[in-house]
C-alpha cells in the first residue's frame, strides 16, 4: 500500500519524518477503504431496494441497535487511534533534543534572514551540519509567513511579535527546499530558501569563514547588507524593474512620486525610504515594502547609502 502513495511525498530526509509519513498513510488508507466500502454499499442498496411497481411500499423500520452501535463505535476507535498517534508525533516535533544547534531565522516580505551563533549571516540559505539536531527559531518582521521544509516534514507559522520553532535532523549532506506556505503578498511565491547540509567538518569550516557578520569598508559592508537584509529581492542593481525601483543610477536622480511631485535622491530621502518606505512612493510602484524602522542601525543605513552611491 505504501508504494501506491509514494508519489505523494518527497523522499524523507529526517529521522522524525517516518512517523509523520506513517500517520499520513494510515489516514489516507483508512479514508480510501471507507470511500470504497461506502460507495459499494450505496450502489448495492440503490439497486436492491429500488422501486419496482406503483404499490411498492417500504416497511416502517424505526432503528437497529447493533448496526447503530457498530457504525458509531468503529469510527470513534479510529478517531482515538489517529488522535493518539498524532499527539505523540506532535510532542516529538515540539521536544527539541538538548544537543540541538540553534539557528535564528527571520521571515520578512520577501525572504528569510538567517543568523548563526558566531555572528555569521545568510539570506535564503540555511547552512546546517548533518547528523545533528537543528533547532530553527522563527520570527517575522512584518506579516504572517509559514516555514515549510517538505523533505523534513516540518512546518510552522512564522508570527510577527512571537517566537516559534521547528527542529529536524538532516540525515545526509545535500540541499532541501524551504517554502513560505502562508500567503503574504506579491512576492509570496518567490519566498523560497534552501537548507544546505554540510558534513560536520565542512560546516565548522563554513561557520568560521563567515563568522562575525558583515565586514570591510563602509561600501563593502553596504553591499553585504543589501543582500542580507533582502533588499535585492525587490531592487535590482542593473537597472531592471523588479517589485521596487532599481538601485542603479538611483543616487542623485530625480524621481517622480505617486502624488506628482518630484524629489532628488539624497541621503535623507534614502534614509526615509528605508525606515518608512510608505512616506514617498515612486510613481507606478506599489506601497508594499516593510518598514526597516527598528530592524536596522544608523550605521548600517549609512553603509547602505555609501554602497548605493557607487551604483552609477
Ligand atoms: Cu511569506 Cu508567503
Amino acid at each position: 500500500m505504501d508504494r501506491l502513495f509514494e508519489f505523494m511525498l518527497p523522499e524523507a530526509k529526517s529521522p522524525t519524518a517516518d512517523s509523520t509519513d506513517a500517520l499520513f498513510h494510515f489516514i489516507n488508507e483508512v479514508s480510501l477503504v471507507l470511500l470504497i466500502g461506502i460507495t459499494i454499499a450505496l450502489i448495492y442498496f440503490a439497486i436492491k431496494y429500488r422501486r419496482r411497481s406503483e404499490d411498492d411500499e417500504t416497511p416502517v423500520i424505526t432503528h437497529n441497535n447493533t448496526l447503530e452501535i457498530t457504525w458509531s463505535v468503529v469510527p470513534l476507535l479510529i478517531c482515538f487511534v489517529i488522535f493518539g498517534w498524532g499527539y505523540t508525533g506532535w510532542l516529538n516535533l515540539k521536544s527539541v533534543p538538548d544537543n540541538a544547534y540553534e539557528i535564528q531565522v527571520n521571515g520578512f516580505k520577501w525572504g528569510w534572514n538567517v543568523k548563526y551563533d558566531n555572528g555569521a549571516q545568510t539570506l535564503n540559505e540555511i547552512h546546517v551540519p548533518e547528523g545533528r539536531p537543528v533547532k530553527i527559531v522563527l520570527q517575522s518582521s512584518d506579516v504572517l509567513h509559514s516555514f515549510f521544509v517538505p523533505d523534513y516534514r516540518v512546518k510552522h507559522d512564522v508570527v510577527p511579535g512571537r517566537y516559534t520553532y521547528v527542529w529536524f535532523e538532516a540525515e545526509e549532506a545535500g540541499e532541501s527546499i524551504v517554502f513560505c506556505t502562508e500567503y503574504c503578498g506579491t512576492g509570496h511565491s518567490d519566498m523560497l530558501a534552501k537548507v544546505i547540509v554540510h558534513t560536520e567538518e565542512d560546516f565548522q569550516t563554513w561557520l568560521e569563514k563567515n563568522g562575525g557578520g558583515v565586514s570591510g569598508t563602509p561600501v563593502e559592508q553596504g553591499e553585504q547588507l543589501v543582500q542580507l537584509q533582502g533588499c535585492t529581492t525587490c531592487h535590482s542593481d542593473d537597472g531592471s524593474r523588479l517589485i521596487g525601483p532599481s538601485f542603479k543610477g538611483l543616487w542623485e536622480s530625480e524621481e517622480t512620486l505617486s502624488d506628482g511631485s518630484t524629489v532628488t535622491v539624497d541621503e535623507n530621502y534614502l534614509r526615509e525610504s528605508i525606515l518608512n518606505p510608505g512616506a514617498k512612493i515612486v510613481e507606478s510602484y506599489d506601497n508594499v515594502m516593510t518598514p526597516y524602522e527598528g530592524r536596522i542601525s544608523d550605521e548600517e543605513i549609512t553603509n547602505i547609502i555609501e554602497y548605493l552611491k557607487t551604483l552609477k
